[in-house]
């Protein structure tokens, strides 16, 4: 193997000792690519220097897409978004006037198909914050209790688009977040997305292995529950994956690229004083899930979405 792993804690392994400057060879690629598989997310410390860098590396894991939320797209590049530019509404977090939140979600989980993973590389970073989080969904499902997972078996949610984290921050009881005072708006644009619903469970395409499907950000409710009973349950398997023994916390260094396999983790951006700014770029892998299906709402579920 022509790199060494590291494991980090609890989830996922630094690459060093590799170079990306160059094309990587097949062999190279074909390890990369199972120790992704592995490990489910892979730190490359420091090493994204450059965009091509970036795409290139990304490319390794599979054919890039496009966002659905094209406001988001870098100039001139369909395969790159930038999270930070544009500035989101700001949330009260901790009494803090806080940008750059996003609760705990699995990526395009608002879509019926839910992508392959994500690489995302830092190029600014604030003075405080902007760490991100990932936790372990198969981990996580492998300890439920067999009850908790014969009861979500054949269960399906609900889910919506959603940026701000302020109703739905479900296990998250760690720091007060709170809606901020009116007069910031948010300058991304987003589309309109149907409501769409995912299995709760499902085994991951390419290993086989059972991971929780659950993006509590987008949740709206547990299909055919009635909702306080559904949503009692969400947020006890919500609470369950976000225990700290499955969570990596990472803090970013400038040019660090960290890639994630999103159909086995979920994930947090933690935010930093809305004065400030982080400037990240993502690239999406494609190879859907194809767990959805859009979810035609009745209407009081509608005037759930956000
Ligand atoms: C994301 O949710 O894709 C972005 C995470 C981050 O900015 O840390």
């Amino acid at each position: 193997m022509g790199f060494s792993l590291h494991r980090l804690q609890n989830i996922g392994a630094e690459v060093r000792d590799l170079d990306l400057r160059g094309p990587l060879s097949d062999d190279l690629a074909r390890d990369l690519y199972s120790a992704w598989l592995d490990h489910g997310v892979l730190l490359f410390r420091e090493a994204g220097t450059s965009k091509d860098i970036h795409l290139r590396l990304s490319r390794v894991f599979g054919e890039l897409e496009e966002h659905p939320i094209k406001s988001l797209l870098v100039e001139d590049e369909k395969e790159l978004i930038a999270l930070g530019e544009k500035k989101g509404a700001p949330v009260l977090f901790d009494d803090q006037l806080w940008g750059g939140f996003i609760f705990f979600h699995q990526d395009t989980s608002y879509t019926p198909n839910i992508c392959k993973g994500s690489m995302l590389r830092m190029l600014r970073k604030p003075e405080r914050g902007g760490d991100t989080i990932w936790t372990d969904t198969a981990k996580a499902y492998a300890a439920l209790p067999p009850s908790l997972k014969e009861r979500i078996a054949d269960l399906s949610a609900i889910y919506c688009f959603r940026s701000g984290a302020v109703e739905r921050r479900y296990g998250w009881s760690e720091h007060a977040v709170r809606e901020a005072p009116a007069g910031h708006v948010s300058e991304v644009q987003i589309p309109d997305f149907p409501l769409v619903s995912h299995p709760m469970v499902a085994r991951h395409p390419e290993s086989g292995i059972g991971s929780l499907l659950i993006s509590p950000l987008n949740f709206v409710h547990v299909e055919g529950m009635e909702k306080s009973r559904g949503d009692a349950l969400y947020e006890e398997i919500v609470r369950h994956a976000l225990r700290p023994e499955f969570a990596y916390h990472h803090k970013w260094s400038v040019n660090d690229l960290v890639l994630w396999d999103n159909r086995r983790t979920m994930h947090c951006a933690l935010g930093y004083p809305y004065e400030q700014t982080r400037i990240v770029h993502r690239t999406t892998l494609h190879g859907p899930m194809q767990t959805g299906h859009y979810y035609r709402a009745n209407v009081s579920e509608q005037s759930e979405k956000a």
